[in-house]
């Protein structure tokens, strides 16, 4: 394993162990809201705090793009940029809905390079390295290889906090939930993608997303020999926050069923 890859999992399983300790006893738990529907907890920053602390005991000058601190945009220009979301599925995780993950991405010179993503739940380690390959516990992962969106079982998140694209969002979703096998909505962006990756999915869309709820995932995706797209079936999802992913024939038919339904505000 590359030693960057390496450390990353060394934070996301320090991070599980702390959201594991603390999701004994949710009772304690303090919650405060930064948004309507947008809720953070003290296991969030302090998940947060141990990651950077991890990562920045031994890549000091890396840049740090993370949810609950630092910059809010991806950076092209940085060399290294450690892309961070400490407890992906803060509401499943509130409620005690054992569907939440640690969700960390490296970009070398703005290019996805390293990807964990770790579900403290099931002690599932999703890694990947581009070119490398993707991995779900040290074991290789592929996604699948099921032809028809009619056959496809996907993932999506709904829209929960913003509402500019909700009636274009239900018009898809009108469309998937009779064009195909079933649609999921665990609630954490990361392992939806991960799944995907590990082929339990078969596609997956979201609008609205932040860099941190996609970067790994993408990346585990693609080097499970999947694809991913923006809404323009280009590759600038981490910039327009609306992403589209599956096995690439079911990524076809999805994004073709999506396009559509594109309003002006929601082209990319
Ligand atoms: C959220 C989860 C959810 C997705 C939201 C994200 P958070 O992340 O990934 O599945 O639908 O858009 O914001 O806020 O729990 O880290
Ligand atoms: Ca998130
Ligand atoms: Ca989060």
């Amino acid at each position: 394993m590359h030693p960057m890859l390496n450390t990353a999992v060394k934070a996301a399983r320090r991070a599980g162990n702390l959201i594991n300790r603390a999701s004994l006893d949710l009772g304690q738990l303090k919650v405060g809201v930064k948004q309507q529907n947008d809720f953070v907890t003290e296991v969030d920053r302090a998940a947060e705090a141990t990651i950077i602390e991890t990562l920045r005991e031994v890549y000091p000058s890396h840049a740090i793009l993370a949810e609950e601190s630092g910059d809010s945009r991806p950076d092209a220009t940085a060399e290294f940029q450690w892309i961070i979301d400490p407890l992906d599925g803060t509401t499943n995780f509130i409620h005690g809905f054992p569907q939440y993950a640690i969700s960390i991405a490296l970009a070398h010179k703005g290019v996805l390079a390293h990807a964990v993503v770790y579900d403290p739940n099931r002690n599932e380690l999703f890694t990947a390295s581009k070119g490398a390959g993707a991995f779900l516990n040290e074991k290789r992962i592929r996604v699948s290889n099921r032809p028809k969106l009619d056959e496809a079982l996907l993932g999506t998140g709904f829209p929960y906090r913003m509402f500019d694209h909700v009636d274009a969002y239900l018009a898809i979703f009108k469309e998937m939930t009779r064009r195909c096998a079933g649609v999921r909505r665990p609630g954490a962006a990361s392992l939806d993608l991960a799944y995907v990756a590990a082929g339990r999915l078969d596609g997956f869309w979201e609008f609205g997303l932040s860099p941190w709820d996609m970067a790994a995932g993408a990346l585990l995706i693609l080097e499970a020999g999947g694809l991913v797209s923006d809404l323009a079936g280009e590759g600038e999802y981490l910039k327009t926050g609306n992403i589209v992913g599956g096995n690439p024939k079911v990524f076809n038919q999805l994004l073709q069923a999506i396009q559509p339904h594109r309003t002006p505000a929601l082209q990319a």
